[in-house]
């Protein structure tokens, strides 16, 4: 994983304020959290002022609009604008959500928007996804078989098919784990939802031939069971995801094959 250095005892101070754009009848004020790992000061909230009558209806928009004609330096991460890749995962006004999908007049006043919490800082809105990514990568998101390999491909029936919806869809953008308080506070042992979704995924799969081991690996105090069913992670998918169902089904799980 990147080690980062962050400023100890870090506060967050009050930042610049920029000028509000010459003209403009529309203007929406936008707080965002500051902090770059090159000048060794403590993190800040910059507040800007966009002019909504020439900018997209996003909360993307607005940040792509900042960066673009008020302050180049604001870093932060996206990719398809359609709630695709997961980039622009952020926490705006106190939910974590993706910045291309959450419309501005959705917040009221004015918008705060910081990076995920409860993670390492790469610079300003953009988080250290290192430990998240080895944590996807432990439970084997891939299909495991010991058969021969088919001629033409594995073949699944549309009844066990279905049995992926609700599941393949995850998009990896973190917004779960980073809102479990569970992970918050043993997210270097617990595997957190969205690695747990994933883990049931390939459960799930009709042609996975190594469930009794994916099982194996995650019957662990931590790994697993740290998951208490506060159901933040589902409240806060912005794929109407639920994550907490698929670590109670794997809970489930454990329990048949022990009796
Ligand atoms: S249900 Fe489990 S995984 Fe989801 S937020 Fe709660 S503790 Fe975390
Ligand atoms: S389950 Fe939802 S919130 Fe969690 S990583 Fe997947 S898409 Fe994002
Ligand atoms: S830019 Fe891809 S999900 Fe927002």
């Amino acid at each position: 994983m990147v080690q980062l250095t962050l400023p100890k005892n870090s506060t967050i101070r009050t930042g610049k304020t920029w000028p509000k754009p010459e003209g403009a009848a529309n203007l929406k004020q936008f707080d965002i959290y500051r902090w770059s790992p090159d000048d060794g000061e403590n993190p800040r909230v910059d507040t800007y002022f966009v002019d909504l009558d020439g900018c997209g209806p996003m909360m993307l928009d607005a940040l792509i609009k900042i960066k673009s004609e008020i302050d180049p330096t604001l870093s932060f991460r996206r990719s398809c604008r359609e709630g695709i890749c997961g980039s622009c995962s952020m926490n705006i006004d106190g939910v974590n959500t993706l910045a291309c999908i959450y419309g501005i007049d959705e917040v009221g006043g004015t918008v705060k928007i910081y990076p995920l919490p409860h993670l390492p800082v790469v610079k300003d809105l953009i988080p250290d996804l290192s430990h998240f990514y080895a944590q996807h990568e432990s439970v084997m998101p891939w299909l495991e078989t010991s058969s021969s390999t088919p001629q033409k491909e594995w073949r699944q029936s549309i009844d066990d098919r279905r049995k992926l919806d609700g599941l393949y869809e995850c998009i990896m953008c973190a917004c779960c784990s980073t809102s479990c308080p569970s992970y918050w506070w043993n997210g270097d042992r617990y595997l957190g939802p969205a690695a747990l979704l994933h883990a049931y995924r390939w459960i799930a799969d009709s042609r996975d031939e190594a469930t009794g081991e994916r099982l194996d690996e995650l019957e662990d105090p931590f790994k697993l069971y740290r998951c208490h069913t506060i159901m933040n992670c589902a409240r806060t998918c912005p794929k109407g995801l639920n994550p907490a169902k698929a670590i109670m089904e794997i809970k489930k799980l454990m329990i048949e094959r022990a009796v």
